[in-house]
């Protein structure tokens, strides 16, 4: 581990510290995926092998995957588990009702099922995620390879009609080819802006026939832990309407990367 975590690395560990205590021993947790995510297996990881945590994992991702086995964390399909008691994920962005974009690591899918899945979801941020309006993050939409160019047009089509403030539709690519995703679909980021009505696009969206899924996360997150720079995190519950301001042990994160061997 570096001698010091950059202030942003710090803001991710610290939400994610805070949001692996609402982890109970038995439950069965989506991992989610992403740098946030990532730091959430670690102090989860650390949970289990330091008090004997019992738990079940279904990562969102290869990614999340590989790197909870290797940290010991037991892991099961969704399929295997069916439901789920917590999913702990990243974001891209979040709003003042806790919609959510997603999709920046390109494991929407898979994210938005295993969210879905779950008695609860926590998003876990730094505080530069935090937006009046959705939108400024270009909003991924997964799409079959199959005809994705006409799935395209009929997005851009869609667009028209829709509250957002630009309208650029772009392929994702990973150097010289198209991104594939882990269901080895496409990724078209909307270019947009500002989002007037994401609930609206968000099911409009789902509507055309090339689209498995988009970014929009709605209604699905229950809290938001919310970390900074200095260790301060506050962690916001939708439904009861309670912030609540707290601070980790920013020692931990040197620890966790010590007993890791990283
Ligand atoms: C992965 O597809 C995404 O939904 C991530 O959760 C999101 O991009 C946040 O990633 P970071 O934690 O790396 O910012």
């Amino acid at each position: 581990m570096p001698a010091e975590l950059s202030p942003i690395d710090t803001a991710k560990f610290t939400a994610a510290r805070r949001a692996v205590d609402f982890v109970q021993d038995g439950m069965k947790l989506g991992l989610g995926t992403g740098s946030t995510a990532a730091w959430m297996v670690r102090c989860l990881a650390e949970r289990v092998r330091e008090e004997g945590l019992r738990v079940q994992g279904v990562p969102t991702s290869t990614r999340t995957a590989e790197l909870a086995r290797d940290l010991g964390i037991p892991v099961v399909t969704l399929d295997e588990a069916k439901w789920l008691d917590l999913t702990i994920d990243g974001a891209d962005e979040f709003d003042a009702d806790f919609n959510l974009i997603k999709g920046g690591g390109a494991a929407l899918l898979q994210e938005k099922i295993v969210a879905t899945a779950s008695d609860r979801m926590i998003v876990i941020a730094d505080a530069a995620k935090e937006v009046a309006q959705l939108g400024a993050f270009p909003l991924p939409v997964e799409v079959i390879p199959f005809g994705w160019q006409s799935t395209k047009l009929l997005i851009e089509e869609t667009l028209v009609g829709m509250d957002v403030l630009d309208r650029q539709v772009t392929l994702r690519m990973s150097g010289d080819a198209p991104l594939l995703t882990d269901e080895r679909n496409y990724i078209l980021d909307l270019h947009l802006k500002r989002i007037g009505e994401p609930r609206q696009l968000a099911m409009t969206l789902n509507q055309i026939a090339g689209v498995v899924e988009n970014g929009l996360f709605i209604d699905i997150c229950d809290m938001v832990v919310v970390g900074h720079g200095d260790g301060r995190v506050t962690v916001r519950d939708l439904q009861a309407g309670l912030a609540e301001d707290g601070r980790v042990n920013l020692d931990d994160a040197r620890n966790i990367f010590a007993d890791l061997g990283e």
